[in-house]
């Protein structure tokens, strides 16, 4: 990535009401490069998404820490999400549209959403270790004045 203008680390227990902070604070800070509302919207999904799948099948309702950082640069918004949870066996599978390894309660489209929201998301994944997600999104703007 480009020079860091702003950045910013949280860091939180796995609880479920830590997911709509997230998803907040991300987009506040998001905010301050001029994404339209309906990119803030992709961002808020995205984020709540991953820190959800964090919650859920990193640390499986149990407690553990998951870390956000948020960076801009001239290359637009960068997200990582991570968590040293269970991690993931198959990345490749769990990126496909409605793979879960929870068939009964999910619809497996998490990842799918972030994937279509972002303009790119890479996950690292070490069963056992954990996950790490990083996406990027430039503003649509920016791209056309370039
Ligand atoms: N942080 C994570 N730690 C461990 N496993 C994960 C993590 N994120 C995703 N996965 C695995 O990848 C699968 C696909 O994730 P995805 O978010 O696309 O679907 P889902 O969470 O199962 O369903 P939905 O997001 O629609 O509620 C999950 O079922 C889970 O097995
Ligand atoms: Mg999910």
């Amino acid at each position: 990535m480009d020079a860091v203008r702003n950045m910013v680390l949280m860091r939180f227990p796995s609880r479920a009401a830590n997911i709509g902070f997230a998803r907040t604070a991300v987009a506040l800070f998001a905010s301050q490069l001029d994404f339209t509302l309906d990119e803030l919207d992709e961002i808020k999904i995205a984020a709540s998404e991953a820190v959800s799948n964090a919650v859920i099948h990193g640390y499986k309702g149990t407690d553990g820490e998951i870390t956000v950082i948020c960076r801009l640069s001239d290359e637009g918004l960068e997200i990582t999400i991570q968590d040293e949870g269970q991690g993931i066996a198959d990345v490749e599978k769990a990126l496909e549209p409605a793979f879960t390894t929870e068939p009964e309660e999910r619809m497996g489209l998490g990842l799918v959403f972030i994937k279509e929201y972002m303009d790119n998301l890479v996950v690292d994944s070490v069963v056992g270790e954990g996950t790490s997600l990083t996406m990027t999104k430039l503003p649509v703007q920016a791209q056309v004045r370039s």
